[in-house]
C-alpha cells in the first residue's frame, strides 16, 4: 500500500474535500478547453436565433432564415417532378406493348415502377412480388387475371372484387359447404390433390373426379387448369394461393376464398399505373 504522497509547498490548493485522506487539487480548467466551451454556448444561442430551434405549445421557434427541413423536401420532390415530367407524359402517351421498344423508357419505367411497388405493392404482394398465402406471387408464370401488359394494367387500375371501382374484375366461387355433403367435400379435395400427383385416396379421387365435372369444370376448366377471364386458378401447377394441402384446400372448397385487391386508378397517377404495370410485366412472368 502506497501512502498518499505529502503536500509540497507551492502546490495548488485543494478544493477542502477530503475523501479517505485524498484530496483534489483546484487546478483551472485547461484554457483551450474553457474556450471552446464558451464557444460552444455561442454557437448554440446564435443557431437557436437562426433555426428552428425552442418547442413551443404547438409548433417551435421557426427561426430568422425560415428554414425547414419539409420546405426542403418539397423543393427536392418539385425538382424531381420537373426532371421526370416529360418522361412521364412519354409513358402515357406510348402505347404499352412499345414501352419496352425504347430502352430508355423502359429503364425509366421499370425503375420508377419498382418506387411505386415498394410504397404501395409490397405490403401485399412482399417487397420482392413473391406474394404470401392469399396473395399472389407476380414472379412466376401462373396468372390468375391474365398476365399480358393490358391484362395486368387492367387488374391494377381497376382492381378485383372491391367495392370502389366499377370495372373491378370480378368472380366468386360459391362456399361448397353449403351445397355438397361433406363426403363429396371430402372426395373432391382428393380428385384435387390428384391433379398435382399428390399422395391420394384413389377411390375417392375417382369419385370426386364426377363431383368436380359437375361443381367445378365450369370455372376451373374440365382439365382443372383454370380460367382467367374469371381469375379461377389453375389446379394442376402445384401453385397454390391459398394451399394445397388437404386442411387449406378442404376450407377452400367449404368456405371459399373472396381475395380483394384495391383499385389504384384514384390512388396512382396514368403514368405510376402504367410504370408498375411495366414492373410487374418483366420481373420473369409477363407474356
Ligand atoms: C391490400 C392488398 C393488396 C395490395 C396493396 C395490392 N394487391 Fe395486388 N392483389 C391482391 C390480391 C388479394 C390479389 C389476388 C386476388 C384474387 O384472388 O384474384 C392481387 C392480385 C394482383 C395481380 C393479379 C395477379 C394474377 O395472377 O393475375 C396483380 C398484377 C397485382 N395484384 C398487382 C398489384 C400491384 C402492381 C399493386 C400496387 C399498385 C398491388 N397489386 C397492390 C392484393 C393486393
Ligand atoms: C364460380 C366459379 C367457381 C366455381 C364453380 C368453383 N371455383 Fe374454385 N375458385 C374460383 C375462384 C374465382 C377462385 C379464386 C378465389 C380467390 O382468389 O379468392 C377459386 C379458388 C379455388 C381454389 C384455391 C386455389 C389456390 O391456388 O389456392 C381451389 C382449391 C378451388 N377453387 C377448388 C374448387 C373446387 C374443388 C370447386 C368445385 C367444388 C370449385 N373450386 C368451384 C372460382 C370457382
Amino acid at each position: 500500500m502506497s501512502k498518499t504522497p505529502e503536500k509540497q509547498p507551492g502546490d495548488p490548493k485543494t478544493t477542502g474535500h477530503s475523501w479517505d485522506g485524498i484530496e483534489e487539487f483546484d487546478n483551472p480548467m485547461p484554457r483551450w478547453w474553457l474556450w471552446t466551451f464558451y464557444a460552444t454556448i455561442f454557437w448554440g444561442v446564435i443557431y437557436t436565433i437562426m433555426y428552428p430551434a425552442w418547442p413551443l405549445v404547438q409548433s417551435a421557434t421557426a427561426g430568422v432564415t425560415g428554414w425547414s427541413s419539409r420546405a426542403e423536401v418539397q423543393e427536392e420532390m418539385v425538382a424531381f417532378q420537373e426532371a421526370n415530367a416529360p418522361w412521364n407524359a412519354k409513358l402515357v402517351e406510348t402505347p404499352l406493348q412499345d414501352i419496352s421498344a425504347d430502352p430508355e423508357l423502359q429503364q425509366y419505367a421499370v425503375n420508377s415502377g419498382g418506387a411505386v411497388f415498394r410504397t404501395w405493392c409490397a405490403q401485399c404482394h412482399g417487397s420482392g412480388a413473391q406474394g404470401a398465402p392469399g396473395f399472389p406471387n407476380l414472379l412466376d408464370d401462373a396468372w390468375l387475371w391474365g398476365g399480358t401488359l393490358e391484362d395486368i394494367e387492367h387488374t391494377v387500375a381497376y382492381g378485383i372484387r372491391n367495392e370502389e371501382s366499377d370495372d373491378a374484375r370480378y368472380s366468386e366461387m360459391p362456399a361448397f359447404g353449403e351445397i355438397l355433403e361433406h363426403d363429396e367435400i371430402t372426395q373432391v379435395v382428393q380428385y384435387v390433390m390428384s391433379l398435382t400427383n399428390a399422395q391420394t385416396d384413389d377411390a375417392a379421387a375417382q369419385a370426386g373426379k364426377v363431383v368436380f365435372a359437375d361443381n367445378c369444370a365450369a370455372c376451373h376448366g374440365e382439365d382443372g387448369k383454370g380460367d382467367i377471364t374469371q381469375g379461377a386458378p389453375n389446379l394442376t401447377d402445384a401453385i397454390w394461393l391459398y394451399g394445397g394441402s388437404e386442411e387449406a384446400l378442404t376450407e377452400t372448397v367449404t368456405n371459399s376464398r373472396f381475395g380483394v385487391m384495391p383499385s389504384w386508378e384514384n390512388r396512382l397517377t396514368d403514368a405510376q399505373i402504367r410504370a408498375v404495370t411495366a414492373y410487374v410485366h418483366q420481373l420473369g412472368g409477363g407474356q
